[in-house]
């Protein structure tokens, strides 16, 4: 596996694996691998003929108060997990190649951007989009793989493909990859490390919380009563405070407040211990 740090290397090394009409895939992260990061690269090379990876931690989706400083950066252990799984070229540039002194664009995905972590966390998805957008420019890959764990970037991305006509990838080969979760339910993410064993322990009340909500509402009990319910089990269980809870349509994510619900996802941001985590899980009423 190659390591390149500018746009000249990754265009070299991309004509290098094109050559044989390989079929490329993106797997975007900002480092600090995990379970979750490794199913995306498998389902990737199900899919495609090489990964290329790339792990940059972007200023510009952290807003002022934000962890961007603490993020955690372990290149080294990253680069010899990509090396184990098999991928093929890992894009690691340094911030002024993704950000010269004269960079001044952004791209702004109002439709889908504008409620849940578009309300908590301002300014977070233009930068995601932005920074995606150069990615695919600079990667042209045939399929992109994103975890479904951050469901509204994967709606903003798409959409941003969408409504820009992107080709490479098209809205449609930008692939959802189910979250990939600790035996005690609680969705692997990067952030977690940041909890303290008291508050881990706690954070596996969010799952089983989310997952009774689902049900119920799935057995056609009333969407509003399942949300409140599951408010009050995290913040008797630990959490301190809940940024929102919220059925949204899947593909609109637009909010659904009453029944008949239709093929929805349950959505959830809330923080223990000052570490803010999100989760989302499919509600699909039974017949
Ligand atoms: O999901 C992430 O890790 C990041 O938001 C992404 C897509 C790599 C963009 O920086």
């Amino acid at each position: 596996m190659q390591t390149v740090k500018s746009i000249t290397q990754l265009k070299d090394s991309l004509k290098e694996l094109r050559s044989d009409g390989s079929k490329i895939g993106l797997v975007p992260t900002m480092g600090a691998l995990h379970a979750g990061h490794l199913a995306l690269i498998r389902e990737g090379l199900s899919k495609c003929d090489h990964i290329v990876a790339s792990i940059f931690v972007n200023p510009t989706q952290f807003g002022e108060n934000e962890d961007l400083d603490a993020y955690p950066r372990q290149l080294e252990e990253d680069i010899a997990i990509l090396l184990s799984e098999g991928v093929s070229l890992l894009w690691a540039p340094p911030v002024h190649e993704m950000y010269p002194a004269s960079f001044g664009t952004t791209i702004s995905v109002n439709r889908y951007s504008s409620d849940f972590c578009g309300i908590h966390r301002p300014g977070h998805f233009d930068g995601v989009a932005t920074i995606v957008c150069k990615l695919f420019n600079q990667v042209e890959p045939d399929i992109a793989f994103f975890g479904e764990k951050d469901f509204q970037q994967l709606v903003v991305i798409r959409s941003m493909a969408r409504d820009l006509n992107l080709s490479r990838p098209t809205a449609d080969k930008i692939l959802g990859v189910p979250t990939v979760r600790e035996e005690d339910g609680l969705a692997m993410s990067s952030r977690n490390r940041y909890l303290s064993r008291e508050d881990r322990n706690s954070a596996s009340i969010l799952p089983k919380a989310m997952r009774l909500a689902v049900e119920k509402i799935e057995n056609r009990g009333c969407p509003s009563e399942a949300l409140e319910e599951l408010r009050n089990s995290l913040l008797h269980g630990g959490f301190t405070s809940v940024d929102y809870i919220a059925l949204a349509d899947s593909n609109s994510l637009e909010r659904i407040d009453s029944s008949p619900v239709p093929p929805s996802r349950l959505l959830v941001a809330a923080h223990i211990g000052g570490t803010r985590l999100i989760d989302n899980m499919k509600v699909e009423l039974k017949e």
